[in-house]
């Protein structure tokens, strides 16, 4: 069959791929990521590469591959591993996980000993579990999976009847050689639809023993959700496709936390696994396509408990996977999790979450109620539809001052390629103070600017296709590409995104019946929440004008809650009553929506 070579450069990389294909899939064979924000639709332009011997840049996603090619890949068309948050706050939990090991000795059989195998093997295990629980009356009762049950006389023979029966809740799951009740392992994945954390803990002492992380790989089919769900919709391959990816992952996450605390995954008996919707769906290969249309319904919404077995993890074979319960098609287990972690529902006072993204999850209340929403306040702060976006990873602007001059702080230092979302709010919030920008959110050209402004920054306001854009960074100073600057598209981007945040928060307030002054902390949930500066976030509206005291970063308090859940079966019921609970608020056709995000898309009066 006809194929053709096509050269990526600088990496100088080589790939054959047949006529037709892209210049994206190619990327792909050759391991090449290029940004994929719409998903190859062919609308986001941040996959635009350039092809030797043509002037004009083509997008990777729409060019069709018909000749051998030269492909040089920019700096700001790749998709680079996002600064990844792996801590979080941590709450106390009691030590009890739901999986347990009994170290027994059984009987051997014998003329005047006739009871059958698995009716000892019970019998020792509940001998011993309930030593302590008959005087209360309280007995368990026992069972095998019916695999083991075959297996179990050549087991105990084999073992010589000196066994360790481990146990999910009251089910036998495998039994062991000889006393294993030192090792007791547990894993807790928060999927990201960028980034996936996995912890590995020591279900017996609690002690985290490693913590790994790395990109979602299934950017590459589309970076945000509506993206994967297309690709999902797409090919009858492609749920499996996505479903491989993440599963893959996971393997690779669980091989280096065993190599980094020198642990076999066998001794790995359970993980626990959270993440939007969306992800908690591809996980499990449920189809998605339902979520992105009304009435938005999810195919489930309970806790799934499976084997690794039945989903392909590398752990105990056996072992129990336990996907968080979640509330509805746009509030997922991740933010059950961050529920949890910040323990808001056991709070008199009422207490707000935010976890920023592609959408805008949000949930409020105290001990009485709780209520939820997701606002789609689209992927400005991600770095998405900014003319210089990007994620935050290296080479991005992570904060910018500007008084005399612009200061910039570019996240591993080097010279910048372009804005993450955190430096974005910043730069947006210091042209706002300086009178750059007005509250209306329109940029000045350099004649209208007030007279205070001094020539240096008054240089920085050009023009680019006949619109004022404010240079933060001139081209010599960038990484290889042109100025970096803030358009006027870019400011509209922020302010519908940070729009849709408010009139989200002021609906769920309306919900609950409180006010401001009614909420005693806001929580910062996630990688942007963590970065971002409070007090620029309030300048621009995004935050509410409370006392920046309570305005509190909790890092990755999903990983936390996910955490939780594998430690102490008290934490998991409180996370399945937590998703039944939580009242969701749709926001999609409100018309009190519509009303409330028309009266944010101003910048508040300083
Ligand atoms: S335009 Fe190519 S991925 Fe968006």
């Amino acid at each position: 069959m006809k194929s053709y070579t096509i050269t990526f450069q600088p990496d100088d990389v080589k790939v054959r791929i047949a006529p037709n294909s892209t210049i994206m899939d190619a990327a792909q064979r050759a391991g090449i990521i290029i940004n994929n924000v719409c998903g190859q639709a062919g609308t986001c332009q941040k996959c635009s590469v350039k092809i030797s011997a043509q002037k004009e840049p083509v997008l990777a996603c729409q060019y069709q591959i018909q000749q051998d090619l030269i492909v040089n890949i920019p700096e700001r068309s790749r998709f680079y591993e996002q600064k990844i948050l792996e801590q979080g706050i941590s709450p106390q939990e009691r030590i009890e996980p739901m999986i347990s090991k009994h170290h027994l000795v059984i009987e051997e059989t014998g003329l005047k000993n006739i009871t059958d195998e698995s009716r000892r093997l019970v019998d020792a295990i509940e001998q011993k579990i309930n030593a302590s629980a008959r005087s209360a009356g309280v007995l368990s009762k026992y069972s095998f999976h019916e695999s083991l049950r075959k297996q179990l006389p050549k087991k105990l023979s084999r073992y010589h009847h000196n066994v360790t029966a481990v146990c999910h809740e009251q089910h036998i799951i495998a039994l062991e050689k000889g006393n294993t009740t030192e090792r007791l392992l547990g894993v807790a994945v928060d999927i990201g639809t960028t980034t996936v954390v996995a912890q590995l803990v020591d279900l017996l002492s609690g002690k985290d023993l490693a913590v790994a992380s790395r990109t979602n790989p299934q950017v590459r089919f589309g970076d945000d959700v509506i993206s994967r769900i297309r690709f999902a919709e797409t090919h009858q391959n492609h749920p499996q496709q996505l479903q491989h990816s993440i599963i893959d992952c996971i393997n690779e996450l669980i091989g280096q936390l065993c190599e980094k605390s020198n642990s076999p995954p066998k001794n790995i008996y359970e993980l626990t696994a959270t993440g939007n919707t969306t992800m908690q769906h591809l996980l499990l290969k449920v189809p998605v396509a339902q979520l992105a249309q009304a009435p938005y319904v999810t195919a489930f919404s309970g806790p799934v408990n499976t084997t690794a077995f039945e989903l392909g993890i590398d752990i105990h074979p056996e072992g129990n996977i336990y996907v968080m319960p979640l509330v509805a098609s746009h509030v997922g287990g991740d933010t059950v999790a961050v529920a949890l972690a910040t323990g808001m529902r056991y709070s008199d006072k009422n207490h707000l979450a935010l976890d920023i993204g592609t959408n805008g999850e949000l949930i409020m209340g105290n001990k009485d109620r709780l209520a939820a929403c997701s606002t789609a306040a689209g992927p400005a702060f991600e770095g998405a539809r900014i003319e210089h976006g990007m994620r935050a990873a290296g080479g991005a602007i992570e904060r910018v001052n500007i008084d005399d001059d612009v200061e910039i702080f570019v996240i591993d230092g080097g010279p910048p390629t372009g804005i993450c979302g955190s430096g974005l709010i910043d730069a947006v919030a210091e042209l706002l103070k300086l009178g750059i920008i007005d509250k209306t959110g329109r940029l000045l050209n350099q004649k209208e600017l007030p007279a205070q402004i001094n020539q240096k920054i008054k240089q920085r306001m050009l023009q680019k296709d006949g619109n004022p854009v404010f240079i933060l960074t001139p081209a010599p100073q960038t990484s290889n590409g042109p100025n970096i600057g803030l358009t006027q598209k870019d400011i509209r981007e922020v302010q519908l995104a940070k729009a849709a945040i408010r009139a989200g928060m002021t609906i769920l307030m309306n919900h609950l019946h409180i006010e401001w002054s009614d909420v005693e902390r806001i929580y910062l949930a996630g990688a942007f929440g963590n970065y971002i500066d409070p007090a620029s976030a309030q300048r621009i509206g995004l935050l509410p004008r409370v006392e920046r005291s309570k305005i509190m970063p909790v890092g990755n308090a999903a990983g936390v809650g996910v955490r939780q859940v594998l430690l102490a079966r008290s934490a998991r019921r409180r996370a399945e009553k937590l998703a039944r609970e939580i009242e969701y608020v749709e926001l999609a056709g409100q018309t009190e929506f519509e009303k409330l995000f028309s009266e944010n898309i101003y910048f508040p009066e300083e």
